[in-house]
């Protein structure tokens, strides 16, 4: 049957996109509904705005680096942070966390690619003895705050159109980590179409365009497309802990994160932690027009990234981010439904297209746009947005590579070494390493310990005290 007066076909002809439907008609019924369903997700008028603002030769594509200048943070006590807000911080936390006001969040959109795993990257094992996949490790975190607090967060988990039906099948094998399944809530994010250099959306297929996810940013609008922010505001959540999938390190809900964001009245706020080294690649928390912004590693050159302040030596852009966020929920509506919301970055991509023949063309270099939107490009929009110092070895050992900087490697060994800091404060001798690593491998589970003080209580309290060895699992 002939589709070309559909309404759709219409639109995106007058559009100029009208190529998506060169094939239409060649198609059989069910890949003519798949292609309309694709087509029918992409919004005409945004591509149209993106065209204009990123493909118009001279217009603004790059990023604006003018009048940067590092964004102030509140330091840890052992920095010069005042100890007395540090602890009202931590104390309207707890309230927040026993009022049931916080949910958790992960964005789990990402692909892996890097990582070279093929599943959702939440599954893959990280833990040193029991192998533990990402998401079990932040599901005992939830529940330890659910037992500590008195009330377990619900749980956000925003999964990509490709990894969607594997997360949600993934959960359900492992009975949700004993988690109540009617809490855990995954939702897909969006999807944006790839465009040539001229603009012209691409297709993959005959049958289907060229989409990709729309990045950690798509996460607001995701938040409240889904009905998650409804969900949270008819039980008085108004407070979402945002985290990415790929740190087991992270304090899931860190009650003095939440405090200080609170009692601040932020919008959105953020954790840093200082830079390991000028090329290290982590956002940087800056200053520009008097609004907080964070500068990707790979749009701030490295000339910049290694000033030093003349008076303490350290770098000048000192402050990384670790993409831990606290998002009020209000400001998540605002923002998704703005039309003036987050902008979008573009990256230039090799991408196999479908040519005007109906042919499959694999180009040999980037010959199409994939746009993205990042969620700390919300930091600017942000009423009174509030930078924390964390320790990184509390909150960040991402993995991210299959070798090297941030990969399953090191982020074993910065597991080891914070349950090896635990055992100390408790007041065991561990032999270690110079880097604190020790000689055997074994885990602590959330349950038994989530940082220094409830290991070091629930320690003091297990008789006979455990022997330290290889193998050995604290639960
Ligand atoms: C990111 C940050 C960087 C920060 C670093 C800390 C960006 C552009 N940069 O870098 O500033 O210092 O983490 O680890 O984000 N995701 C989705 N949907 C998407 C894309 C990503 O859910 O469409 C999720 C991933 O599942 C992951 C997270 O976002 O949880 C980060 O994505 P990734 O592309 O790995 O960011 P990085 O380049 O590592």
């Amino acid at each position: 049957m002939a589709q070309s007066s559909h309404p759709l076909v219409e639109a995106f002809t007058r559009a100029g996109q009208g190529q998506v439907f060169a094939h239409l008609d060649q198609l059989a019924p069910a890949a003519q509904e798949r292609l309309l369903s694709q087509a029918a997700e992409i919004d005409l008028g945004e591509i149209a705005r993106l065209n204009c603002l990123l493909l118009t030769p001279g217009a603004a594509a790059g990023i604006n680096l003018d009048g940067l200048s590092p964004a102030p943070y509140e330091p840890l006590p052992e920095h010069g942070g005042d100890p007395a807000a540090w602890a009202s911080a931590r104390e309207t936390g707890e309230a927040a966390l026993r009022a049931g006001r916080v949910a958790a969040f992960t964005v789990a959109g990402g692909q892996g690619t890097r990582l070279g795993y093929a599943g959702p990257k939440g599954t893959f094992p990280v833990t040193p003895v029991r192998r533990k996949p990402l998401f079990q490790v932040f599901a005992e975190k939830i529940l330890a705050a659910g037992r500590r607090f008195g009330r377990t967060p619900r749980w956000f988990i925003m999964t990509s159109h490709a990894n969607h039906a594997a997360t949600e099948a993934f959960f359900a094998a492992h009975s949700f980590f004993g988690l109540d399944p009617a809490r855990v809530h995954f939702f897909r994010q969006g999807r944006m179409p790839a465009v040539g250099f001229d603009g012209k959306i691409l297709l993959e297929a005959r049958d289907a365009i060229a989409l990709s996810p729309d990045g950690h940013g798509g996460s607001l609008r995701a938040l409240d497309r889904s009905g998650a922010l409804d969900l949270m505001a008819g039980e008085g959540v108004d407070t979402v802990s945002y985290f990415q999938v790929d740190n087991p390190l992270v304090r899931c809900l860190d009650a003095t994160f939440l405090g200080w964001h609170l009692r601040r009245g932020a919008d959105m706020s953020a954790k840093m932690v200082p830079k390991s080294a000028p090329g290290e690649k982590v956002g940087v928390f800056c200053r520009q027009n008097g609004k907080t912004v964070v500068i990707e590693y790979s749009d701030l050159p490295l000339a910049r990234q290694q000033e030093t302040d003349p008076e303490t030596g350290r770098l000048r852009f000192l402050a990384g981010s670790i993409a831990l966020h606290v998002l009020d929920r209000e400001f998540v509506r605002r923002m998704a439904r703005s039309d003036h919301g987050l902008p979008f970055h573009r990256a230039d991509k090799t991408i196999p297209v479908i040519d005007a023949a109906g042919n499959l063309v694999k180009a040999d270099k980037p010959n199409g746009i994939k746009f993205e939107m990042f969620v700390f490009d919300a930091l600017p929009f942000a009423r009174n947005p509030v930078v924390v110092e964390t320790r990184r070895a509390d909150d960040f050992s991402p993995v991210k590579n299959a070798d090297g900087a941030d990969s399953p490697a090191t982020c074993q060994a910065d597991q080891l070494r914070q349950f090896v800091r635990w055992l100390q404060a408790a007041g065991v001798a561990v032999v270690t390493d110079g880097s604190g690593l020790p000689s055997c491998v074994f885990e602590v589970a959330p349950s038994f310990g989530e940082d220094e003080e409830t290991f070091t209580a629930k320690w003091r309290t297990t008789v006979p005290a455990p022997t330290i060895k290889d193998g050995l699992y604290l639960e």
